[in-house]
């Protein structure tokens, strides 16, 4: 097996790392993603981690000295770590520990150890793969866990006992999930029985760094794998509660309903290979989480879930806030497609008129394309007629949008005739006549009685005020 990676460390820092540590008289590695991914032959992620055997701030300050431009050091005391950009590169610098990890606790915990002491307290066998970066073994592996064996065979394992890993940093649990999502890798079954066991502890981790994991799963050509391990492990009940309590089918009178968790899976499978962006992934994971709450039988009906857009749009915030998530516009539009997730499946399987099309470009907006991709993931039917129908149905929905679009112009809908214009020409302080003057003309635009145009809404105005009683202003 290969023991030299000197290939690897064709990045001009290394060098000066090198002459650094030498410098200070300390040994130092390059550590963790870098090498795996070298190894795997991943693309250079631009975030490179040093570990020192000594103080890895010391190493980051000389490492500054020694380049040629003038370089800010970030210094994180508390921690014993340093950061600094090269280029467009990211350098963490460490001293190695002997106990628990910095990566979760707030609380310093710095005690000098060995390279073996670092690696020890990683989070997996893949990730505690280190080069030397001292002249004499320049680019040697050091591999005490045998992690390369662990790439080979696609394994994630915990480099201790399981427990111990996840009960330094519980957050690694999630970033197992992640890693075999990423990877394609599968997780040894000690480290995935751990996650099991140690559940519970998922709580004491901050939403933040959980939706960071979150969302490098959403961003895999297959999240489907990432949540189903959640799932099975019995995480993803305590992070979205919300999306398990849809895994559960009812049987009333021999009617029953689609499994909406598996449903969902599958849309969201479907979604990543029309878009990379997370925001539009998370909506098609939360689209149905109001089907649980509203779900009713009704002997003439049988299964309903009526409203389960709007309830759900209210659930998508309080999860974002539960998880400490942005709660600007990104938010607002995972909630719009959230409550707009019906509206073209409905197009889809009636015929499709005009007037629809353009109330929907009307309410979606700049947003209109998004809602298509997410509702066309969102037909999961697994009978052909019905696929191929509402797949045709959605390319004429597609072919009016563009066309409504040209003529009428409703997708950032300005009322052709403005509230001042209205006050003016009837001589009328702010008031309901105004509203009622507006919103006349906007429905007449939407159901295509008139173009969306100054001189027919005028006269379609001047109409509906006279039936109002209303007289122009003369003077
Ligand atoms: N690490 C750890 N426990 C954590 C986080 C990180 O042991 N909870 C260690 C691992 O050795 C990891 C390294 O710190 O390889 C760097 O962490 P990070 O940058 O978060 O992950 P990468 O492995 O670089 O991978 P990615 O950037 O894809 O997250």
């Amino acid at each position: 097996m290969k023991t030299n990676y000197k290939e690897a460390l064709q990045h001009p820092i290394f060098e000066v790392v090198s002459r650094a540590s030498e410098q200070l008289h300390i040994d130092s590695y390059v550590i963790g993603g870098f090498v795996r991914d070298f190894i795997l032959q991943r693309d250079f992620k631009k975030d490179i981690d040093i570990v020192a055997v000594g103080s890895g701030i010391e190493l980051a300050l000389k490492v500054a000295d020694l380049l040629p431009k003038k370089t800010k050091v970030q210094v994180f005391k508390n921690y014993g770590t340093a950061m600094l950009r090269f280029e467009d590169t990211e350098i963490e610098f460490v001293g190695a520990r002997k106990e628990s990890y910095q990566f979760e606790s707030r609380n310093p915990v710095v005690e000098n150890g060995t390279l073996e002491d670092d690696q020890n307290r990683r989070d997996f066998t893949i990730n505690a793969l280190a080069l030397s970066l001292n002249t004499k073994t320049y680019g040697d592996l050091l591999d005490p866990f045998n992690g390369l064996i662990d790439i080979e065979n696609k394994t994630i394992k915990t480099p201790l006992d399981p427990d111990i890993t996840f009960s330094d940093d519980p957050l690694r649990m999630m970033r197992a999930i992640r890693f075999a999502n990423q990877l394609g890798f599968d997780i040894e079954t000690a480290s995935l029985e751990s996650i099991e066991r140690n559940k519970e502890r998922i709580g004491i981790i901050s939403g933040e760094r959980i939706v960071e994991e979150l969302n490098k799963i959403l961003s895999t050509e297959t999240p489907s794998i990432g949540f189903l391990l959640l799932y099975k492990t019995g995480l993803l009940h305590l992070i979205l509660p919300e999306l398990t309590a849809l895994n559960q089918v009812e049987e009333i009178e021999g009617q029953t309903h689609k499994n909406n968790f598996y449903h969902t899976l599958e849309v969201v499978d479907n979604i990543c290979k029309n878009t990379d962006d997370v925001w539009l992934r998370w909506a098609a994971l939360l689209h149905d989480i109001g089907k649980a709450p509203t779900k009713r039988f009704n002997k003439n009906q049988g299964w309903t879930f009526h409203g389960h857009e709007f309830l759900g749009g209210k659930m998508v915030k309080k999860i974002f806030e539960r998880l400490h998530m942005p709660l600007n516009h990104k938010m607002k539009f995972v909630q719009k497609m959230v409550i707009m997730s019906s509206r073209p499946i409905v197009l889809s399987q009636d015929l499709v008129t005009d007037s629809a099309v353009r109330r929907l470009v009307f309410d979606a907006g700049e947003d209109v394309e998004s809602l298509m991709i997410l509702c066309a993931a969102d037909i999961t039917t697994k009978n052909p007629v019905k696929f191929k129908k509402y797949h045709g149905n959605f390319e004429i929905v597609r072919k009016k949008i563009v066309e409504v679009e040209e003529r009428d112009h409703v997708r950032n809908f300005q009322p052709p005739i403005t509230g001042e214009e209205i006050m003016e020409l009837f001589n009328l302080k702010p008031s309901r006549e105004i509203g009622i003057l507006k919103e006349a003309i906007k429905e007449a635009i939407l159901e295509g009685e008139i173009p969306n145009e100054y001189d027919a809404a005028y006269a379609f105005m001047m109409n509906k005020a006279q039936k109002l009683g209303l007289k122009i202003n003369d003077c």
